[in-house]
């Protein structure tokens, strides 16, 4: 089987666009799902969704799905610069104001989690799980830097074997790492990408009974420009067209 993971669409539909073109261009993909975080930050989080549900893309609810869908007191994010920290409270306020009722009604439906067996389920393995953060809490960033021990724990706590992938996203940064032979892959972010790179990015995920896991990081140019001229239009900050275009924040003295 092979999948596609998409994850922290974050609301920018020309990001989701050009991902949803790459994914339909390559052939032999089975099944598409996503990793949550579908709205927050950029000013198409009703289009975004509607987008996914017309591909009928199942998937996972990200922190900004959740807590937009429950009027949660704030996102769930956390950011160390003060300035970042302040701006995302703009942007939570502003994506429940705009925000449908339809649309958080369809985020509440979200599952936590999402299972599947690549292999069929009547064979004992592997399991392919989807999540945002962690096992508990869609809240915890799981970074590349987390210790061999904190991953063990994580798998532990999922239920994963050696074989087995965990997938999640939220930290907007993609990596793969096997720990104790469980695969650990965080997906990166369609729409606001934190690691200095402002294309889109997904993954790949390939699970054979013959050739075992592969994962391929996928990044996929878009228009930049249009997602923050869309953010500059609306009553967003416009640091959020900034963040894009750097692919992250911008560093301390810029
Ligand atoms: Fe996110």
């Amino acid at each position: 089987m092979r999948y596609a993971l998409i994850s922290d669409i974050h609301a920018n539909l020309p990001a989701l666009d050009a991902v949803l073109a790459d994914i339909a261009a390559r052939p032999g993909i089975d099944a598409a799902y996503h990793l949550g975080d579908l709205v927050g930050y950029a000013p198409w989080p009703d289009q975004t969704v509607a987008r996914l549900r017309a591909a009928g893309m199942p998937g996972v609810a990200g922190n900004y799905d959740s807590t937009v869908a429950t009027h949660a007191s704030h996102c769930g994010c956390r950011y160390e610069d003060p300035r970042q920290e302040e701006l995302s409270h703009l942007s939570f306020a502003w994506t429940l104001e705009h925000t449908s009722a339809a649309t958080k009604a369809f985020l509440a439906t979200l599952p936590f989690r999402v299972d599947l067996r690549p292999l069929g389920g009547h064979a004992a393995g592997p399991t392919v799980t989807l999540i945002h953060g962690n096992q508990v809490l869609n809240t915890v960033y799981v970074h590349e830097d987390r210790t061999d021990d904190f991953l063990a724990k994580m798998g532990g706590g999922i239920g994963a074997r050696a074989g087995d992938v965990v997938c999640f996203g939220h930290t907007h940064k993609p990596w793969h790492r096997v720990v104790a032979g469980i695969h650990y892959v965080n997906t990166g972010s369609v729409g606001r990408p934190k690691d200095g790179d402002s294309r889109a990015g997904y993954v790949l995920l390939d699970v054979t009974a013959d050739t075992g896991v592969r994962v391929d990081i996928v990044r996929v140019a878009y228009d930049v420009e249009a997602a923050a001229r869309g953010i500059m239009a609306s009553t967003l900050p416009d640091a959020f067209a900034e963040y894009l275009r750097g692919g992250g924040p911008p560093t301390p003295d810029a």
